[in-house]
């Protein structure tokens, strides 16, 4: 999630490529740099916001009439000058910025270090420089092509080269770019805001497609250099519909972000075979010998948390525990060295979060975070980190963090088995692979009766999330969603729980979602729900779709996809989040920044 600009013409670059960045300052903002070229190329960046390399570029006489320019959401190697896109190759005539992640980046950088090139960052980024060098032969066009096929992960890039001026070429597989369509100059985004001011006709580019742009002409190739015909495409959105992709609100675009946050997520972590690859992120060392697991974090962090500790418990023998961070901060700590601590933040910045991590380090603990800020404090003082890959979240109420930190517990716990006892977990991480399409069916077939039902929640005063085992952690993420943005005040009860009080409150119509997909658990929910049957409750029951026939129990009945058990929370919370949003909307709520609440919260 990071943003890319390009533009060749008649006039001067550089006021495009900054207006541009600044439209797409919200996709990432921790570094940014242009490169134009005039006779040579020059590289301007910076670590920090667009203001800063504004700033860096006041003392500067940028005349080329041909560049790219790049807004960095950092995954690979910290945000930093050096990191900052756009990268050179060993020569200084090729520049490259690009967004997205080259999963196969290590083994490629090794063997380009073997043939003697010289790597000046950490990126991902900056095996794709080295690679259209050596394939470049004087066409610009034949060497992105064939270093392209190189490639694996997704990526959007664009290359400009000292020896072929006049013209950007630029690539797209699985990360969006549009070409903007002017007058004697053309223009280049990744996404559509960084344009309008400009041009309305674009080129969107598909998988797989390289397009050549000039001054006068842009051409579009499939990957073995074949000409296509493209349509034209006239975009009708005005500029804040285009930062949101055409969704009404950032949140309703970031639950549809899910599957490719979730792919992005695990990219590179596993193979086809379901072999994890996380040991470069999380040492050997770091787990070996543990005796205890501590979670702590906050808000829907400590949801996700809930979910670790639960499949933790499956997989490994000693006892694993989670605690809010505020709390964690005033009892007694018992962590020691052979503690692992895992950490999870969206920001890595939360207060309390921070404050908790310190006092278990302070008694030797192993701290592991999931975070998915690249260089956020959490990061820093961790002994290891594993990123969600989800891209800036920018409503408050969380989700797609959520999501990718679910997997990245799979991941985690998978791992932690195979240290611990030798023994894989296979079929999990298969099943694992398949989550990001199923989360896109979920979306399609369920969204719309979910935005149906949410009409039911117009008055509502209250709503129940029921679950047991792993339905119960999900549930807790559930109630929270709908409380923060719609207003309505939600519970989440384990199913048992029910009789010891909350059962005063099951009355007619009274809202209850209900869990199903923990198959031994199957029979004691079914006894939970007649009881709210039989007080008139209203059940909207979300199940996997081969459990059974539940028609006597649920109101509304929604079918999930098959999953293993330990990753049906990764496609329940998504009919939550999507139900939570109409919900907020019919009670006409803002459901970006919810009234009294913030997205990061950084002091205690
Ligand atoms: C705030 C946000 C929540 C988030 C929590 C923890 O309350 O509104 O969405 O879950 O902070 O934030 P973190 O960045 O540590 O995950």
């Amino acid at each position: 999630m990071c943003g890319i600009v390009g533009y060749v013409g008649s006039q001067q670059a550089a006021p495009f490529l900054l207006q541009g960045l600044k439209k797409l300052e919200y996709r990432g903002y921790d570094s940014a740099g242009i490169c134009e070229l005039n006779g040579t190329l020059r590289i301007h960046k910076t670590r920090g916001r667009i203001a800063d390399l504004e700033s860096l570029l006041a003392t500067e006489k940028i005349v080329g009439t041909i560049g790219i320019g790049h807004t960095r959401w950092a995954t690979h190697g910290s945000p930093s000058d050096h990191n900052a896109h756009p990268h050179f190759d060993c020569t200084g005539n090729l520049a490259v910025v690009h967004n997205g992640i080259i999963e196969n980046y290590q083994g490629l950088r090794q063997q380009l270090i073997a043939e003697g090139h010289c790597f000046l960052s950490e990126t991902d980024t900056e095996v794709v420089s080295h690679l259209v060098e050596k394939h470049y032969q004087g066409d610009l066009l034949t060497a992105v092509a064939q270093a392209i096929v190189e490639l694996k992960g997704s990526f959007a890039i664009a290359v400009l080269a000292k020896d072929s001026p006049g013209e950007l070429v630029v690539v797209r597989q699985d990360s969006p770019l549009v070409v903007g369509l002017g007058n004697q100059e053309n223009y280049l985004a990744s996404d559509i805001p960084a344009i309008l001011d400009y041009t309305r006709n674009v080129y969107i580019l598909e998988d797989g497609e390289i397009a050549r742009i000039k001054e006068n002409s842009v051409d579009v190739f499939d990957m073995k250099l074949n000409l296509l015909e493209k349509t034209v495409f006239e975009v009708k959105w005005d500029p804040i519909q285009a930062e949101k992709e055409g969704y009404a609100d950032f949140m309703l675009k970031e639950i549809h972000e899910q599957p490719k946050a979730v792919r992005d997520t695990i990219a590179g972590r596993m193979d086809e075979h379901g072999n994890l690859l996380i040991e470069r992120e999380i040492p050997r060392n770091l787990v070996a010998g543990i005796t205890k697991v501590q979670f702590i974090a906050c808000g829907t962090a400590y949801h996700a948390s809930l979910y670790g500790k639960h499949v933790l418990e499956e997989f490994l023998d000693v006892p694993i525990e989670t605690d809010l961070a505020s709390e964690y901060r005033y009892k007694r700590v018992k962590a020691d060295q052979n503690t692992l601590l895992i950490v999870i933040s969206q920001s890595g910045e939360t207060a309390d979060t921070l404050g908790a991590m310190r006092l278990a380090k302070a008694k030797g603990a192993r701290v592991l975070a999931i975070t998915n800020v690249v260089g956020s404090t959490l990061s820093r003082e961790a002994d290891a980190v594993m990123y969600t890959h989800a891209g800036p979240e920018i409503a408050v109420a969380s989700t797609k963090a959520y999501t990718t930190q679910l997997a990245c517990l799979c991941m985690i716990a998978t791992y932690l088995k195979e240290q611990v006892s030798g023994e894989k977990e296979i079929t999990l991480l298969q099943a694992l692979a398949n989550i990001p399409e199923q989360i896109e069916s979920v979306l399609l077939a369920h969204e719309h009766r979910l935005e149906k039902y949410a009409r039911r929640l117009l008055h509502a005063t209250d709503a129940f999330f029921l679950g047991r085992g792993l339905d119960y952690a999900s549930a807790m993420e559930g109630q929270l969603k709908l409380k923060e943005i719609s207003y309505i005040h939600g519970e989440a009860l384990a199913g048992g729980e029910l009789k010891h009080g909350t059962l005063a409150l099951i009355v007619a119509e009274v809202p209850v979602i209900a869990l199903l997909t923990q198959e031994t658990l199957i029979d004691k929910m079914v006894s939970n729900l007649k009881e709210v049957k039989a007080r008139g409750g209203n059940i909207l029951l979300l199940a996997q779709s081969n459990s059974g026939d539940f028609s006597d129990v649920g109101d509304e009945i929604l079918l999930l996809p098959q999953t293993h058990c330990l990753l049906a929370p990764l496609l329940t919370v998504v009919p939550m989040q999507v139900l939570a949003y109409y919900a907020a909307k019919v009670r006409n709520c803002d459901v970006d920044k919810p009234r009294n609440l913030a997205k990061s919260v950084t002091v205690e």
